[in-house]
């Protein structure tokens, strides 16, 4: 048990540690097979199940049409579905990841509709106001994506729809999200409906980073 601590902490460093996109998808296409036993068995992760049960918190509507961003291999989708909604697509630039994405069943059925193959760096090949949810879990941490692609996700979002994601503490406001967030609030983009800090893993002694829940406004 303790040498799988020690492995799942390590690849947790790694991915911390990443400076390009090369090497990001690099981790994730050896970490792929693994990942869900390193990252719940291992670490304990509670991402997901916090920001699905957040945003089943805020969302009635189950048969909402969501976009798990940086879906990895569907952990996200995995608890939303348990939980009642069931449209649900992935995207991820990780071929790998999105291999063990599409295998994921929830009542003997799939529980992603659609695989999109996406770098969230670039404009997204989707329709304007196509989702009436995102979630994105463990998506804004260390050396990973930051504010850039907000545009492009709010753009893909239908206004009056929410967000559910978590940003990390230590770059929400160095990979732009503080400036970014105030910016969309005052131009009437977005309304923030919760942001509280929280644990991401079961062994953090204290909050790691934000659980939130945007509005798309317009
Ligand atoms: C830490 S994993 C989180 C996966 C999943 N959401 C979870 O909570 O288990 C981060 C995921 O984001 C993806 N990712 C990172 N940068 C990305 C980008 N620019 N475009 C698309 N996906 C990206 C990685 O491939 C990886 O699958």
């Amino acid at each position: 048990m303790a040498d799988k601590a020690d492995q799942s902490n390590e690849l947790l460093q790694r991915a911390y540690a990443l400076s390009n996109d090369e090497e990001t998808k690099s981790l994730y296409r050896d970490w792929a097979q693994t990942y869900d036993e390193t990252m719940l068995e291992g670490l304990s992760y509670l991402t997901p199940c916090k920001t699905a049960k957040l945003l089943s918190d805020y969302e009635d509507n189950k048969k909402c049409y969501i976009l798990d961003v940086g879906s990895g291999t569907g952990l996200a989708g995995q608890e939303l579905a348990e939980l009642g909604f069931n449209k649900l697509d992935a995207l991820d630039y990780s071929n790998e990841m999105l291999d063990v994405a599409k295998l994921r069943k929830h009542n003997k059925a799939p529980v992603y509709r659609k695989l999109i193959l996406a770098d969230l760096n670039e404009p997204l090949k989707i329709a304007t106001n196509t989702y009436e949810g995102i979630i994105a879990t463990g998506l804004f941490t260390h050396a990973h994506i930051g504010a850039i692609c907000l545009p492009e996700l709010f753009r893909i979002l239908k206004p009056g729809s929410l967000f559910a994601t978590t940003v990390h503490k230590d770059i929400w406001a160095s990979n732009g999200f503080k400036n970014k967030v105030s910016e969309f609030e005052k131009e009437g983009i977005i309304k923030t409906h919760y942001r509280q800090m929280g644990t991401y893993f079961k062994t953090d002694k204290e909050p790691q980073g934000f659980y939130i829940i945007w509005e798309s406004l317009k």
